[in-house]
């Protein structure tokens, strides 16, 4: 692969301060702490309170990758957002965050690519700042996923969590260098992971509520297995064509939707799972929301050092997928 220039020169994110423990789920639905742990890893979720939107999260998430990169928010020339739950179905969300930040003129948009839409950001922005037509771009993904949960169906609602994680990417950031990114999808299997009502095609009405159809419905077990084969052959496809191998990578940072399928993931790379950056224990899973997010939690706690080979994984709704290595 090409390289370019560009890395990622700082990193911030943003969760509720609300809890939601496997306890309290206990008290809303037929399920147990023990379950939830034994099958997903997650001890904990983050809620967001009536007040906080997908743009008030991702405006404090900025604001710190912002400043860690040393970038004023009017310097930004592009601003990507992954995001399903935006603040409102129009405007995007990407422009009311730009409106927070007080910059008057960058293009900014929304990306619709669930668990991984930080991967395709990381994409888009880096081939866009390559062109030489932009300099710093803002990626991220906000997510308030307890919206479009169903909070009386067991199977999903034990899962998900809100949050936001932003990145600043810059030509010669000096750090985070953006190795490669891959990307890809298929709409074949949508209706494993959806929302089906809400949009154009089931607009809401009283019936559609009356039937749940705008909350979030998955089919847990093949989405399972899709996720843990596309996340090791989008892993191998990476550090392949870049000239490495599992040995190389120092940390592995895979959507955080599951610890049993990051395990898995590890498993089919032959990594240890030392490797593996792991918080879905404390968050859950906040979708494309997730890797940005331990990202940041590792610049912020000094995880990551200089010339470490970081290889993120996404796997999600679409279906979609990603990986990106980074030398930090
Ligand atoms: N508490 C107790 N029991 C439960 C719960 C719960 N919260 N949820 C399901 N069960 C029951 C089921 O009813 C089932 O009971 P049965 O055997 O009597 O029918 C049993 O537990 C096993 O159910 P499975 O669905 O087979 O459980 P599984 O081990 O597959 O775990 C899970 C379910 C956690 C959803 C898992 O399949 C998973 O993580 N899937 C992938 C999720 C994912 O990666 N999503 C992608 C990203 S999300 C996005 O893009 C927005």
């Amino acid at each position: 692969m090409k390289e370019t220039d560009i890395g990622i020169a700082g990193t911030g994110f943003y969760v509720p301060e609300k809890v939601l423990t496997n306890a309290d789920l206990e008290k809303m639905v037929d399920t147990s702490d023990e379950w939830i742990i034994k099958r997903t890893g997650i001890r904990e979720r983050r809620i967001s309170g009536p007040e906080e939107t997908v743009s008030s999260m991702a405006e404090i998430a900025s604001r710190k990758a912002l400043e860690a990169a040393g970038v004023s928010p009017q310097d930004l020339d592009l601003i990507i957002m992954g995001t399903f739950t935006p603040d409102n179905p129009l405007p995007a969300a990407a422009c009311l965050l730009q409106a927070r930040l007080g910059n008057d003129h960058a293009p900014s948009f929304d990306l619709s690519a669930a668990c991984s839409a930080f991967l395709y950001g990381l994409e888009l922005g880096q081939k866009l700042l390559s062109s030489g037509a932009y300099q710093n771009a803002l990626i991220l993904v906000s997510e308030k996923l307890s919206t479009v949960v169903n909070w009386e169906d067991r199977d999903t609602c034990v899962l998900f969590g809100d949050g936001a994680g932003a990145a600043v990417i810059t030509h010669d950031a000096g750090r985070g260098h953006i190795l490669d990114c891959y990307i890809g999808a298929d709409g074949r299997k949508a209706q494993l992971m959806e929302i089906p009502a809400g949009g154009s095609a089931l607009p809401m009405t009283h019936e559609v509520l009356d039937q749940k159809l705008q909350y979030l419905r998955m089919e847990g077990r093949e989405t399972f297995k899709l996720a843990v084969s596309s996340m090791v052959s989008a892993s191998k496809l990476v550090l392949e064509r870049n000239g490495y191998t599992a040995d190389d990578i120092t940390w592995l940072i895979p959507h955080q939707a599951n610890l049993r399928i990051m395990k898995a993931v590890a498993k089919g790379l032959k990594l240890p799972v030392e490797k593996v950056y792991i918080n879905v224990d404390r968050f859950g899973n906040m979708s494309g929301a997730t890797i940005p997010i331990a990202l940041a939690e590792m610049a912020q706690k000094n995880i990551l050092k200089k010339g470490d080979l970081v290889l993120m994984v996404a796997f999600g709704g679409g279906l979609t997928w990603g990986a990106s290595l980074i030398r930090w």
